[in-house]
């Protein structure tokens, strides 16, 4: 090795080793801002677009798609399980941004309005995008759905909205096997109008409530906060709130009685969920919530409490059209 080839290389390697210091030292600053109300730089975002495109394109290039793709029977069938899957994120002929599309970075793109070729959209389907919202559903869903699925797609673009709503009715709404668990001989086929009520060895929470549960969630951490505007955000104007056997009938009369003291309440109590089911059919969702209640306010106790919501869909967005709480001293 001569005494130049040697020199260049050392330079080299110590430039490397800087480069990459001078990443993490980046990293660990913390300057980087990783909300998701902000986007990324026209540099990051070109470099993340391109590592995603090409991931999918090298995986897709080998997933055979069958012949009979554009059959009625696979669109329609593919249409209950976007509707009831797929919709409140990609949205549908007709409907509105919702809380979680517009809140999402990256944006999901909506699939009315573009196509996608099949294979990429059933590798996407299947195996989600990471650090992304969109979800892996082979985990809980069958090839043969997803292509179902995927047959849809290819036909989405065209709807307008009655189309599209007419689909759905016909496709005998959500009903997928178990993806990767296989057959285990209980293929849950849920018809439009008693979809999946009670299922026995059925998932605690089904996939349509997805986006229910979501908004569950988010009444509850808004209440604890006190954020009273995003309480009554996520709350039906003709709500009924049926509390400690009295009922409030309207998002007016709970948001000028209860909602304070109940915001003042669990402002820094801790609350443990113990329990979740959340079933959805069409347009309605239901979701029932066990929790241990540390409250720590003026007169620190510990509740169990019991709490179901019931959600109806419009425009997209779920909102909270009855509630029922009850609790009693002592938790489980
Ligand atoms: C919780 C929100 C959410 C749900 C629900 C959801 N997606 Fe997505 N999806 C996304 C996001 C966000 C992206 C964009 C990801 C990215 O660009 O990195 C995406 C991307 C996609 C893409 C790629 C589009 C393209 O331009 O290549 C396809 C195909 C897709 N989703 C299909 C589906 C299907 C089918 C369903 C229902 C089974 C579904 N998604 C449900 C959020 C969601």
């Amino acid at each position: 090795m001569n005494a130049t080839f040697r020199t260049v290389l050392l330079t080299l390697v110590a430039t490397a080793v800087l480069a990459l210091a001078a990443l993490a030292a980046f990293a660990w600053s913390g300057r980087y801002g990783i909300g998701a109300d902000a986007p990324h730089s026209a540099p990051v975002t070109a470099f993340v677009a391109s590592v995603r495109d090409h991931s999918i394109r090298a995986r897709a290039a080998a997933i055979a798609v069958p012949a009979d793709l554009s059959s009625e029977d696979r669109i329609r069938q593919g249409a209950g399980n976007y509707d009831a899957m797929c919709a409140t994120c990609h949205l549908a002929p007709g409907v509105g941004a919702s809380e979680l599309s517009r809140g999402l970075y990256p944006a999901p793109p909506r699939l009315d309005r573009v196509k996608i070729d099949p294979a990429a959209a059933f590798w996407v389907a299947k195996h989600g995008i990471k650090a992304s919202g969109m979800p892996a559903w082979g985990k809980s869903m069958g090839d043969e759905y997803l292509w179902n699925m995927v047959a849809f797609l290819g036909a989405l673009p065209g709807l307008d909205a009655g189309k599209y709503r007419e689909l759905v009715a016909q496709s005998g709404g959500h009903s997928h096997d178990d993806g990767e668990h296989g057959d285990d001989g209980h293929d849950h086929e849920h018809g439009a109008d008693h979809h999946d009520a009670v299922q026995p060895g059925g998932p605690a929470i089904d996939p349509g409530a997805a986006a229910a549960v979501a908004v569950v969630d988010a009444f509850g951490a808004a209440l604890a906060a006190g954020d009273l505007a995003g309480v009554k955000r996520m709350l039906d104007p003709a709500v009924l709130v049926l509390e400690g056997g009295g009922a409030e009938r309207s998002r007016d009369e709970y948001m000028d009685h209860h909602a304070g003291a109940d915001a003042a309440f669990l402002e820094g109590a801790h609350v443990t969920r113990t329990n979740r089911t959340a079933r959805a059919s069409g347009d309605l969702a239901w979701v029932a919530t066990e929790s241990t209640i540390h409250a720590h306010g003026v007169k620190p106790q510990t509740l169990a409490s019991s709490e179901t919501m019931v959600l109806a869909r419009r425009d997209g967005a779920w909102r909270i059209v009855q509630i029922h709480w009850s609790s009693r001293p002592g938790g489980t």
